[in-house]
Parts: C-alpha cells; structure tokens; sequence
C-alpha cells in the first residue's frame, strides 16, 4: 500500500476553525491539497481565513453558525455537502473557556460552556453523519486535558471536555460499521492562542507553563495539526476511538503547577 499525505479531491470541514489551534488545522489541510470549508460565529474571522485558504491555493468556503444552534448548522454543512460533495474529514473544535472557580460559576456561566463544546460537539456529530463518506471518514474532536486531569477553576471546561471524549468514544463503537472513524485530539499548551492567553496571560506563566512540559517547550498549531493528518490518512486507517494528546507528555506530569496557578488567580479576581 503506497501510503500518502496527499489531500487533494479531499473534502476538509474544520468547525470553529476560523482562529488559533483549529485555524491551524485548516491551513495544514489546504496546504496539502485538501477543498477546506470552515465556520464559526464571526462572519469576519470567516472570510479572513476564507480568504487565507485561497492564498495556500485551496478551493475553500465558510459559513457563520453558532454551535448551539443546531438548525443553522445544519443549513451551513448543507451548503458545504451542495458545493464540495460528501466530507471526508471533520475536525470540530469549536469552544469556550474562562478560569472561574466553581463556586464564582452562576449556572448559566457553567451552562454557556456545556452548551458550546458539549452540545456543540453533539450537534456537529448528529449533523455531519449523514454528509460523511462511508466508508472512509474521518471525524476528529479537539479535546483538552481537563477532560482527564482534573484543574482548579475548570470545573465547567473538564466537566464539558470529559462528555467530549466519551462522545468520542461512543461514536466510535456505533459509526465503527459504515467505515468512519471518530478520535479527539487533546492539545497541549498551545503557543499564541485564545485558550492560552486565558489561562496563562502573562509571559512568566507562559514559561512555567513551558518548563513544566516534558518536552521543555510550548506546542504550535502546526503540531496539533500534524497529528490531524495522521489520523485522518491512510496512515490512521486502523484508528479509532482513541483520545490522543498532542502535549509534549504535558498530561503525564498532570499539567504542571497549571491547576494551582488557576486556582490561586481566580481565588484572588472573582469573575474575572
Ligand atoms: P480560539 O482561537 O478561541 O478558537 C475557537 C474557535 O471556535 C474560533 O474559531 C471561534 O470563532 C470558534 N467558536 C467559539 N465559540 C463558538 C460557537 N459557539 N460556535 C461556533 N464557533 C465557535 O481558541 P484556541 O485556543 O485555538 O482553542 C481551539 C481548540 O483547542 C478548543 O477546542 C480548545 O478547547 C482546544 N484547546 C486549546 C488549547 C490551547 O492551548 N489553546 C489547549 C487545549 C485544548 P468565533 O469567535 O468566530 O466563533
Ligand atoms: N467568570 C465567571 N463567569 C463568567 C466569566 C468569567 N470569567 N465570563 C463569562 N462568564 C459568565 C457570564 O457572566 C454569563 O453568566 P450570567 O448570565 O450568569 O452573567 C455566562 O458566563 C455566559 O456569558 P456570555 O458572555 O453571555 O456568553 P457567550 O455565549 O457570549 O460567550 C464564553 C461564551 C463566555 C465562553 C466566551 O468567553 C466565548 O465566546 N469564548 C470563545 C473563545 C474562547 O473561549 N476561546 C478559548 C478556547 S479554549
């Protein structure tokens, strides 16, 4: 079997691509080869990366939708399916994060995360399945390490991320026999992004955060887009149901001082 990174005649959907990690991923896919539609709420983060895509040379199209809102996803992906046919990779990756201790949590700020990564992650999956190739697809949640390393001040985002991975999971038993595979993806720290500037705002955590990484530094997009290509190759034609950090062994070392830091700084900026 000739094995290749080749994704040209790929249909590529990144939901929540249009910034960061997931931006990323969606510029990795256009650069070998892939047709790439992404989406998220902003219509002008859409068409900037819109625009981006066509740049590396991809026939690329986006949409505006709000993962919480199933019926306008629906009609989005629709448009996707019209123009570039049946999808062979979805990456959904859409999310939201703040650090607040549970106890500073109102339970519409622990709602509006469920709302937007675990129910968000449901209404992708129940949207894509009937556009996905079968056999063939390859369907990738981004994940985060709160779903299995418990944090101070992430109650909402491990509660929401750990429901990811069992969607995961779930969907890998039961999509197992048309040919599709479903794994999550769990980034590390990831240099220059949204979730990193929330959670490390500084330049001194960014480097605590860095020396407390195994491998000694910080990721890129570029890394967690590299484990993307894999799965979604040949070469992860045998993969499924696994939940696979992109972390530097960041996880193994229970994320460092990560969990204390958080907890020590929302303790003292309430609602923050
Ligand atoms: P980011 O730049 O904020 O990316 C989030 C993306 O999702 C954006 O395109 C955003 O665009 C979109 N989005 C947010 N809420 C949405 C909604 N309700 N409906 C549709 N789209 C929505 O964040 P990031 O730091 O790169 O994180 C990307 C992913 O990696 C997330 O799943 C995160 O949990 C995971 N992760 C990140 C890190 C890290 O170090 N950054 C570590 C572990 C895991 P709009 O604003 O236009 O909606
Ligand atoms: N601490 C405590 N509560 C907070 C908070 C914080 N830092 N930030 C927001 N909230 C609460 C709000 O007060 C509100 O609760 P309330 O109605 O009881 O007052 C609730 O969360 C929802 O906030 P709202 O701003 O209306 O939600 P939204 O749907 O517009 O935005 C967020 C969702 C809050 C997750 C927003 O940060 C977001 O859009 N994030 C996307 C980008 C991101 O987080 N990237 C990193 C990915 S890892």
């Amino acid at each position: 079997m000739a094995i290749t990174l080749d994704f040209s005649g790929k249909v590529v959907v990144v939901i929540g691509g249009t910034s960061g990690i997931n931006r990323g991923i969606a510029e990795l896919f256009a650069t070998h080869g892939a047709k790439v539609a992404v989406a998220s709420r902003k219509q002008e983060k859409v068409d900037d990366t819109v625009t981006a895509l066509r740049q590396l040379g991809a026939d690329a199209m986006g949409f505006v939708a709000d993962v919480r809102e199933l019926e306008v996803l629906e009609a989005g992906l629709q448009t996707v399916h019209d123009r570039f046919g049946d999808f062979d990779v979805v990456v959904s990756g859409a999310a939201g994060n703040f650090p607040a201790l549970a106890n500073d949590l109102s339970g519409n700020a622990f709602k509006s995360v469920i709302d937007i990564d675990l129910r968000g992650t449901f209404h992708v999956m129940k949207t894509v399945y009937p556009l996905l190739r079968k056999p063939g697809a390859s369907v990738i949640n981004i994940s985060a390490p709160q779903a299995f390393i418990p944090m101070k001040a992430q109650a909402h985002v491990c509660a929401a991320k750990a429901g990811v991975d069992m969607i995961t999971r779930t969907l890998a038993l039961e999509w197992g026999a048309t040919g599709v595979r479903v794994n999550s993806v769990v980034p590390g720290p990831i240099d220059g992004t949204e979730g990193m500037a929330r959670l490390a705002p500084d330049e001194k955590i960014r480097s605590m955060v860095a020396r407390s990484v195994p491998l000694g530094r910080l990721g890129t997009p570029a890394d967690v887009g590299n484990a993307c290509l894999f799965l979604a190759s040949e070469l992860g034609s045998f993969v499924s149901g696994t939940i696979l950090p992109v972390d530097g062994g960041w996880s193994q070392n229970s994320c460092g001082n990560m969990s204390e830091y958080l907890g020590n700084a929302a303790a003292r900026t309430p609602g923050s």
